[in-house]
């Protein structure tokens, strides 16, 4: 049976600052996809967050872009956003651009991952969830996950991974994609993906023509879309495990590692990732540290599987990856490094450089300066 996974995800207001969802927003989201299940638009959903985004995890079977699908996920952050309203949360409606729904979210402000494939007997499915940053601070644990065989011992071991993968890249500054043939063309890959203000890894594809889509990446950027700063494109990605797929622990290594990453405060910094819990995902230092939380559920028929006693649609438990103290060692040095790096205050390279700048508020600050005090 071929189902599809959607995550649709936006930041319709928060709490105290760009920190986290009030209860009644995700409840609000809730009630709407509860409505979805019964009318049948979607099979099964989990309303999950990472700080102040809100993210909507859909199981259906109307493959991607499908439009009733997105307009469910339109109509649940609407009300999210009328109950930001009614509690006066800051950036109430951030990220809907538009007044009317259009057929498809994607270009009206939420960020899409979705992906279909065909259900194989046990399908556990990983959503990485990221705060303050952008969809290419998935590029370098990519490109660990399916083209290192130092990190993914698959690759070596697996037969059905030994041919390697296919990955589709974004130029978020042209639009055009790209596809690589790793590991054969991984050189020429690096020489984009390594800019992580430009290009953005967007899709990878098993070579097993039976198994398909391994992993997406919410990649269309919001800055880009509005032509301004709106808020950051804080990304999702959701990754297929196991059977010929990298396995759980190979998606998860290289989030040990918190690396540097585009956006934390003002959309305007560089920082570590931070990889914790749902709970811990508030962002209490500088906005920050850009943050990811991993969860996982079974796909199983038309049911999301997690930790609880009796699924039932929008209330499982998923597994909360980097709750647990073995990622304690990577939040101790993500600390150190953030510290470190706000040590530089306005000084690039903390700061951006300019081309990621050009979508944020210093543009008009920089005009007006040089303008006014030109000799
Ligand atoms: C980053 C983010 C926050 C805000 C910052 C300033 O994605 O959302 O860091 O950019 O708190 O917010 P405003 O301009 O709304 O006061
Ligand atoms: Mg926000
Ligand atoms: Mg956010």
């Amino acid at each position: 049976m071929k189902v599809t996974v959607s995550d649709i995800k936006a930041d319709v207001g928060s709490l105290a600052g760009h920190v986290k969802p009030h209860i009644r927003q995700i409840k609000a989201a809730e009630r709407v996809l509860e409505e979805g299940v019964k009318s049948g638009t979607i099979y099964d959903y989990q309303v999950s967050r990472v700080g102040d985004d809100i993210h909507l995890v859909m199981l259906h079977g109307s493959g991607e872009e499908a439009s009733e699908v997105h307009r469910l996920a339109w109509d649940a952050f609407r009300a999210a956003t009328e109950e930001a309203k009614k509690l006066g949360l800051y950036a109430a409606g951030q990220d809907l651009l538009k007044d009317a729904f259009s057929g498809n979210v994607k270009g009206m402000g939420p960020g899409v991952a979705e992906m279909e494939f065909e259900e194989r007997r046990a399908e556990p499915v990983v959503i990485f969830m990221a705060d303050k940053t952008s969809p290419s601070a998935f590029n370098l644990p990519l490109v660990r996950i399916y083209a290192d065989p130092f990190y993914t011992s698959g690759l070596v071991i697996d037969e059905r991974m030994h041919s390697g993968f296919y990955i589709d890249v974004l130029d978020q500054k042209e639009g055009e994609v790209y596809r690589f043939n790793l590991p054969e063309e991984l050189y020429d890959m690096l020489a984009l993906v390594g800019d992580v203000v430009r290009f953005s890894i967007k899709r990878v594809v098993s070579k097993d023509e039976s198994i398909g889509t391994a992993a997406v990446v919410s990649a269309e950027r919001l800055s880009h879309i509005a032509g301004k700063y709106v808020g950051k494109d804080d990304p999702v990605a959701i990754a297929r495990g196991q059977s010929g797929l990298p396995a759980v622990g190979e998606l998860l290594q290289p989030f040990m590692f918190p690396h540097l990453v585009p956006g934390w405060m003002r959309g305007s910094h560089v920082g570590p990732l931070y990889p914790c819990s749902v709970n811990d995902s508030n962002p209490t230092f500088f906005d920050g540290p850009p943050r990811v939380v991993a969860i996982g559920m079974m796909v199983k028929d038309k049911s999301f599987v997690g930790e609880e006693e009796n699924p039932a649609p929008g209330h499982h438990v998923p597994v909360d990856y980097f709750a647990g103290k073995e990622f304690d060692y990577a939040r101790n040095l993500a600390m150190q490094i953030a510290v470190y790096m706000r040590s530089h205050g306005p000084i690039m390279f903390e700061r951006l450089p300019e081309e990621e700048m050009e979508y944020t508020t210093l543009k008009s600050v920089l005009e007006r300066v040089l303008k006014g005090k030109r000799r």
